[in-house]
This record gives C-alpha cells, sequence and structure tokens, in this order.
C-alpha cells in the first residue's frame, strides 16, 4: 500500500501508524535495491537540506548527506559550533530562518522539545536524527537490517534490548516494537528500564498490535530464543562523565558476551548495536576507561562485535538507505 507522507516531519515513531512505518520500510528496500542495481531515480532534484548537529556523528550525518546527494538534493551541515543556535538564537527563531530557505532541517540535539518547536515552526518538515528521547531514523535501519537476516514475518521477530534502556536507544526500541506488533525484551538494572510513562502508553499501542513486551533484570530470561540481541553504549552523548562509575557497575552485568549470544538457545541469533561501540581499547574514551576502571570492553565484548553473528556494518549502512526513504517519502517529487 502506498502512503503519502508528503511533508510530514518526523520527530518520534510515534507520530507514524504502523503502515505508515512498513511503508518506509518497504520503500528503503526499494531505494537499497535501486541504488545497488543502479536504476536509482533522482527525487530530490533541487531540493536544499539543512543538517543541525549539536552533538557529533558519523553515521547520521552521512547517511543523510549521501541519500540527498543520491537523490539530487544540496546539503549544508551547521555543526555544534559554528552556528548561532542555542547560543545566540532560539530553536523558533532558527526554524523561522532556516524555513524560508530549505525545503527540510535535519535536527540532532539534546531536547525532543526543540525538535518540536523547529517542527512547528519552520514550515518544512524537520527530521530527528538523535534527540536524548528519541532515535527514529535508527529504528527504520535497525528494523530494516532485522528483516534482511531472517526469513520471519516482523511481528513474528524477537529481540533482546540489553542496558541502559531510559535513553534514546532503549525507548525507541520500545516504541518500534509496540508499533510492529515484535517481541522485545529488556534486560537490565530496574533502575535503566524506559520511562514508566511511555511503557504504559506503549502498552496501549501494543494491545492493538499484538507487541509483546518483557522486562527483566534476568539475562537468561530476556535472551531465550531471541532473534537478535542489540546494545548501545553505557553512557550516552551529554550525559556527564560523573555516571560512568556506576553505569559500568550497573551494567557490566549486562555486557554482551559469547555466553549471552549461547543463552540464547537459537544459533541463528545476530548480534546488533547503533555504534559507535567500546568493545576494546583502540579509542581514546576506550583507553580511558581502561586506564580507570581495569575493563578492556563496555557493552560487548571484541569476540562478539568481530564474530560472524555482528550485523553491526550492515545495519550502520542501511542508516543511508532509510534515512533516504524519509527523505524521498516527505520531500520527494
Ligand atoms: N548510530 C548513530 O546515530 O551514529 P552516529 O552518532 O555516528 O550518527
Ligand atoms: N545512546 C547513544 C546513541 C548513539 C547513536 C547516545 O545518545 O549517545
Amino acid at each position: 500500500m502506498a502512503m503519502n507522507l508528503k511533508g510530514r516531519s518526523f520527530l518520534t515513531l510515534l507520530d507514524f501508524t504502523p503502515d505508515e512505518i512498513r511503508f518506509l520500510l518497504r520503500l528503503s528496500r526499494d531505494l537499497k535495491a535501486a541504488k545497488y542495481g543502479g536504476y536509482e531515480r533522482r527525487r530530490l532534484v533541487g531540493k536544499n537540506i539543512a543538517l543541525i548537529f549539536e552533538k557529533d556523528s558519523t553515521r547520521t550525518r552521512s547517511g543523510f548527506e549521501v541519500a540527498a546527494y543520491d537523490q539530487g538534493a544540496h546539503v549544508t551541515y551547521l555543526g555544534p559550533s559554528g552556528s548561532h543556535i542555542g547560543h545566540k538564537e532560539t530553536a523558533r527563531d532558527t526554524a523561522r530562518v532556516l524555513g524560508r530557505m530549505y525545503d527540510a532541517i535535519e535536527f540532532r540535539g539534546f531536547s525532543q522539545g526543540d525538535a518540536r518547536v523547529l517542527a512547528d515552526n519552520a514550515g518544512v518538515p524537520i527530521y530527528n536524527g538523535l534527540t536524548d528521547a528519541f532515535h527514529p531514523t535508527q529504528m527504520l535501519a535497525d528494523v530494516l537490517t532485522m528483516t534482511e537476516f531472517t526469513h520471519k514475518h516482523i511481528s513474528d521477530i524477537s529481540f533482546c534490548y540489553m542496558g541502559d534502556a531510559r535513553a534514546n536507544m532503549g525507548h525507541s526500541y520500545l516504541v518500534v516494537a509496540a508499533k510492529l506488533g515484535m517481541d522485545v525484551r529488556f534486560a537490565g538494572p530496574v533502575s535503566l528500564w524506559p520511562d514508566e510513562k511511555l511503557i504504559a502508553h506503549c502498552q496501549g499501542i501494543a494491545d492493538d498490535t499484538g507487541a509483546r513486551f518483557t522486562f527483566t533484570e534476568d539475562v537468561k530470561q530476556a535472551v531465550e530464543g531471541a532473534d537478535y540481541i542489540c546494545t548501545d553504549v553505557w553512557v550516552s552523548m551529554g550525559e556527564p562523565d560523573s555516571v560512568w562509575q556506576e553505569r559500568i557497575k550497573l551494567l557490566t552485568p549486562y555486557r554482551v558476551t559469547r555466553d549471552v549470544m549461547a543463552m540464547t538457545g537459537n544459533r541463528h541469533t545476530k548480534f546488533m548495536h547503533c555504534l559507535p561501540a567500546f568493545h576494546n581499547t583502540e579509542t581514546e574514551v576506550g583507553k580511558e576507561i581502561f586506564d580507570k576502571y581495569g575493563i578492556d570492553c563496555m557493552e560487548v565484548t571484541e569476540e562478539v562485535f568481530e564474530s560472524e553473528a555482528s550485523v553491526v556494518f550492515e545495519e550502520a549502512e542501511n542508516r543511508m538507505h532509510t534515512i533516504k526513504a524519509v527523505l524521498v517519502a516527505t520531500i520527494g517529487d
């Protein structure tokens, strides 16, 4: 079924119906095939897209830029420094300026409220490229990847998210699972389970879609039979360094190890991570954490990250194809 998403912002999957999300996934698959097949049709010729980044990015920025260029659009990158947004100019004023020059605006920042303010004032679609609350373009990529590594119907897929489920990734997984009727398990300490209000809201959605939720501190129960084990960093962008010590203590039992992967009892289980991941000591932060706490990896071991079961780079590639689908669906000719 074709959907008309023209002119829509993409702030959270809560704003989209299950059919609309499935449409974006189908469109992503089609655009990916078209690029690989060499028959991609450019539907964004003459469009200009602003990319606002209050936080750093590798995948999201590249995903938006390559998707735009493939489709014939131009982009302007406004990074964490160098524009007035937030320092000298409000989100509302910025929206009213950029909305007169651009056909759409991507926003990666701290506040979901700011994303909403941009959407309410720009007069053009706003795309959430990650806020503290949600990471919706990542969810399209993740579900697309899940469908690529299983023959199951989306609503039959089960996945377990291990770690900090109160941040953007945990919350977004809860929403996408609710919308698409999936089986999602959250493994982590109670203090890091998703926000109670969001759970209650998603439970209402699940009553219609048939989604199944499990929240548990018991890793074995959480991962049993899971098709995918997903995780994320233990401390998200924007959080103070002072939380590292406690997070390491709370989340070490929820690291994705070879034993955890084996515990699923499902030999087809795949490992997923939105990236960047702390799986060794080869980064500045990884080294710093090793010097301070003596651990050589955090949320996932090097062994699992580099294993055959790991589909993290397919997942990363799919950021671009799914972002392209959002652009084409909302501002494409
Ligand atoms: N997964 C993700 O959003 O990556 P970046 O922070 O590199 O954009
Ligand atoms: N939770 C992470 C996701 C990074 C893509 C963060 O916000 O830093």
